[in-house]
């Protein structure tokens, strides 16, 4: 049995729909959420539901009986909150006697990141490597699908955010549902790390550019300070300010190079490239 974590997720959900697709039977998959209750979508897909909080181990300890795979959604939290939950997971899935964690990490863990967030995946990638189970680690490149979120608005103030020069290799989280379903189903992948991420890379500049060359109207890109940028996501969003400054450092953390990473894993796991970044926000924004 497969136990998803996040199913409500657009992730989750993206790789349950990927294992039924490439012909796992939805009998032999497990759908976590907090609230099973709210989620009568997955149940008409086949799938088993179950409670699964990790902010509650007991809740744990009864979702992974009988689970062989645990394929582990990072969750919302702030950083040290998130830190814990992701352990509560790993320690029920070793008393449950799960055999294989599957990891969704990001591309950059580097613990100095200016993206706190990085912090939480060294640390569970660290719990993991400390667990004894047979553990795959998916290093994700941020998702070409939050893009539109960060450029709204761009036909009339521009783009802005906090990154000046580096780049990233945006990748759909569609593509990373394929290559997940493509780990979950076949063997080889114990105790290995798969950096998943898009075929070219793009700065907040080159994305603005894109967009004035897609749309026929003039989109200049402005750099911000993170604490302007966070500021202004708070404003216009409403976000808390620990998500809206771990976003600005997300951009600020571009800079750094460690966003614009090509490993050939994802080809490697599926035989074909991800969709570019220019294709699918292209696509998404109707241009
Ligand atoms: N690489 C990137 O660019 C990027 C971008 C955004 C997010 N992420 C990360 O990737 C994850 C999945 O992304 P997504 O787009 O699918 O996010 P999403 O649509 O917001 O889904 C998040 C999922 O996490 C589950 N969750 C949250 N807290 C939980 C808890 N305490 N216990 C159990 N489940 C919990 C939720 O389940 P229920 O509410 O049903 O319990 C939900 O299904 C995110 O949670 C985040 O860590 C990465």
């Amino acid at each position: 049995m497969i136990f998803i974590a996040g199913a409500t997720g657009q992730l989750g959900n993206a790789v349950i729909n990927a294992l039924i697709e490439s012909g796992t039977p939805a009998a032999q998959i497990v759908a976590g959420t907090r609230k099973p209750e709210a989620a009568a979508a997955l149940e008409t897909k086949g799938v088993q539901l179950r409670k699964a909080d990790y902010a509650d181990p007991a809740s744990l300890d009864a979702a992974y009986q009988g689970i062989d795979t645990l394929y582990l959604v990072s969750g919302d939290a702030p950083i040290d909150i998130r830190i814990a939950q992701h352990r509560n997971a790993i320690a029920a899935a070793k008393r449950a006697g799960v055999k294989r964690i599957v990891y969704t990490s990001f591309v950059d863990t580097a613990e100095d990141s200016p993206f706190g967030f990085a912090r939480i995946h060294a640390d569970t990638e660290r719990a993991l490597a400390e667990s004894d189970l047979d553990t795959t680690i998916l290093r994700h490149g941020v998702y070409t699908d939050v893009l539109p979120a960060f450029v709204n608005g761009y036909a009339e103030r521009g783009v802005a955010s906090p990154n000046q020069h580096g780049k990233a290799r945006f990748i759909r989280r569609a593509d990373l549902a394929a290559a997940a379903a493509r780990v979950l189903t076949t063997e080889g992948h114990a105790g290995k790390t798969y950096t998943l991420t898009g075929p070219t890379a793009l700065n907040m500049a080159d994305v603005a550019a894109l967009l004035e060359v897609r749309s026929g109207k003039p989109v200049a890109y402005h750099v911000l300070p993170t604490a302007d940028y966070a500021a202004i996501l708070v404003g216009a969003t409403g976000m808390p300010q620990w998500l809206a400054d771990a976003l600005a450092g997300m951009f600020a953390a571009m800079d750094r190079g460690g966003y614009d990473i090509q490993t050939g894993d994802f080809a490697r796991l599926l035989g074909r490239e991800a969709m570019p970044v220019e294709t699918a926000l292209t696509a998404q924004l109707g241009l």
